[in-house]
């Protein structure tokens, strides 16, 4: 078991490991994005955690980035790359094509970009 100190973290980084984004390549997207930030020594700015479904599959290989609480769709390990490194330069709006949804004045919101599939509604 390993416990970091996440002092001075300012992404972290949430990446599916679910099975229908495991088919979709998130093994690569997790290697590619953590290959990256090692490269970059920026290892204790950005936080990487593998989870479980996260409820889109449809979006596969879903990656999510906090604080911008930002729900990226299709990503490959070449996105999650360059992903890494506009994070570094805390550019993530260049990111925008592949954002689904992002966390706006309290709440998560759809990003309008013709990529978001609307999902089931939870009520
Ligand atoms: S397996 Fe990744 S969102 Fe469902």
């Amino acid at each position: 078991m390993t416990t970091w100190n996440l002092t001075g973290t300012e992404h972290h980084v949430l990446i599916c490991n679910g099975s229908s984004c495991m088919r979709k390549g998130g093994e690569e997207v997790t290697q590619a994005v953590r290959d990256e930030i090692a490269s970059l020594g920026i290892d204790s700015k950005i936080h990487t955690t593998r989870t479980r479904c996260n409820g889109r599959c449809k979006d596969a290989c879903v990656v999510i980035v906090y604080p911008q609480g930002a729900w990226l769709n299709g990503m490959t390990p070449e996105r999650g790359r360059e992903m890494v490194r506009k994070l570094a330069e805390d550019e993530l709006k260049c990111l925008q094509p592949f954002t689904t949804y992002e966390f706006r004045r309290g709440a998560m919101a759809p990003v309008d970009n013709n990529v978001t599939f609307a999902g089931i509604s939870k009520t």
